[in-house]
């Protein structure tokens, strides 16, 4: 057996085990849902050993928290910086784990040089369609074959189901969904392509997602499905949340949960989804586990997560994946939103990087469905 078969077959063999290692996420999972995280630059580059281990041990999926993002990727006109999304391509391909694409089309974020020129007059729709297009076929070009879905367009719907008054909306018009569409599948026919967004149990909001997803088919446009952030609260309601999978079943829609997490803290002024907007200035009484958290707390965040994956089993026939919103509570965004400098609990691995309670649940779970 010559050196390349028998690294081949050393490959093979590892991605094998991975899998089969039922006492992990990826191997539990698998054949049901791939489970996933987003991953940072640190961990996409320089993770430490233990880090390194748990990312390609426990998910069989990555995507970019950041770096595949248009603020990142294009930071000028003409200029381009893909060193970190690439890196992260390569280093899904050698752990065998699918890469997902987050995201295209977003208001929040932009690059700061998007939807007005440097004397600072608006882009006309023209324009727009042109540098949205441009920046679809580059990106989604690039990674041709080696992103298994991409998040379209992102958070473009309000919760009352009204269109987001997002300057791509503003300036091109309602068809912005159709050619950005249209221009991802151009760049990759074989891709996945999603419609993202939070908050996706208000009624309202599912069915808006739903009815511009016939839309968008009905005009020849590849939509694979609906991505449910899942920044879920101990207030989401599950009841509606699970109704919104169904109905995405029901549409013919794939269901991806892209962006899960579950924050123990309290919300300053009710519930904001993930609306990155908003924004509070720090308040001590508001950051009840700065030193640790409670048994009890953690006792409830393990039964909130039994609950949603109880949801997932029920309906793995329709979600093809989960994906953790970070991989430690360490790395999780919020620590830092709504609210800045607390310390949140919201992920599946604390900050030593050990599996939470809930996590031999979810296994456990797994072998049993
Ligand atoms: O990389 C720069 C660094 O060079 C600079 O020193 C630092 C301070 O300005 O900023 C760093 O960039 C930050 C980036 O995260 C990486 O840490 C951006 O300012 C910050 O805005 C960005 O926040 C991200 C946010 O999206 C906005 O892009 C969060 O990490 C990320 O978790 C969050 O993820 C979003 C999803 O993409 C869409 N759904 C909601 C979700 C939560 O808001």
């Amino acid at each position: 057996m010559n050196k390349l078969t028998s690294a081949l077959c050393c490959v093979t063999l590892s991605t094998l085990s991975l899998s089969a290692q039922t006492n992990t996420l990826r191997g539990a999972f698998a054949g049901k849902f791939s489970i996933g995280a987003a991953v940072n630059v640190t961990q996409v580059h320089s993770p430490s050993p233990a880090m390194e281990k748990l990312i390609r041990t426990q998910f069989d999926c990555l995507v970019a928290e950041n770096c595949m993002k248009g603020e990142v990727i294009s930071p000028a006109e003409g200029q381009w910086n893909f060193r970190d999304a690439d890196r992260l391509v390569e280093l899904c391909q050698k752990n065998k784990q699918d890469c997902y694409g987050h995201c295209l089309v977003w208001h929040s974020q932009p690059p700061t040089w998007f939807f007005h020129h440097s004397d600072g007059t608006r882009w006309t729709r023209d324009e727009a369609i042109h540098y949205m297009r441009n920046h679809i076929q580059n990106v989604v070009g690039r990674y041709k074959g080696r992103i298994k879905a991409w998040d379209v367009v992102n958070e473009a719907l309000n919760d009352n189901g009204t269109l987001r008054l997002t300057p791509w909306l503003e300036i091109i018009g309602e068809d912005y969904f159709e050619i950005a569409f249209k221009a991802a599948h151009a760049a990759d026919p074989e891709a996945q392509l999603f419609y993202n967004d939070f908050s996706m149990h208000l009624p309202a909001k599912r069915d808006a997602a739903i009815q511009l997803v016939k839309r968008l088919r009905a005009k020849g446009c590849r939509v694979d499905g609906v991505g449910m952030q899942s920044h879920v609260s101990f207030d989401t309601d599950l009841v509606e949340y699970e109704k919104t999978i169904q109905a995405l079943a029901d549409a013919g829609c794939k269901v991806m949960i892209t962006e899960l997490d579950l924050s123990v803290l309290p919300w300053p002024e009710g519930n904001q989804g993930a609306n990155i907007d908003a924004n509070f200035a720090y308040q001590e009484s508001l950051n009840p586990f700065k030193n640790g958290i409670s048994k009890d707390m953690q006792r409830k965040q393990d039964a909130f997560y039994e609950r949603l994956f109880d949801i997932y089993l029920r309906h793995a026939d329709a979600i093809t994946r989960v994906n953790f919103w970070g991989v430690s509570d360490a790395d999780s965004w919020k620590n830092d939103w709504p609210m800045p400098g607390r310390t949140d609990y919201p992920l599946a691995f604390d900050r030593k990087l050990q599996p939470k309670p809930f996590v031999k649940a979810l296994i456990k779970k797994a072998k049993m469905n």
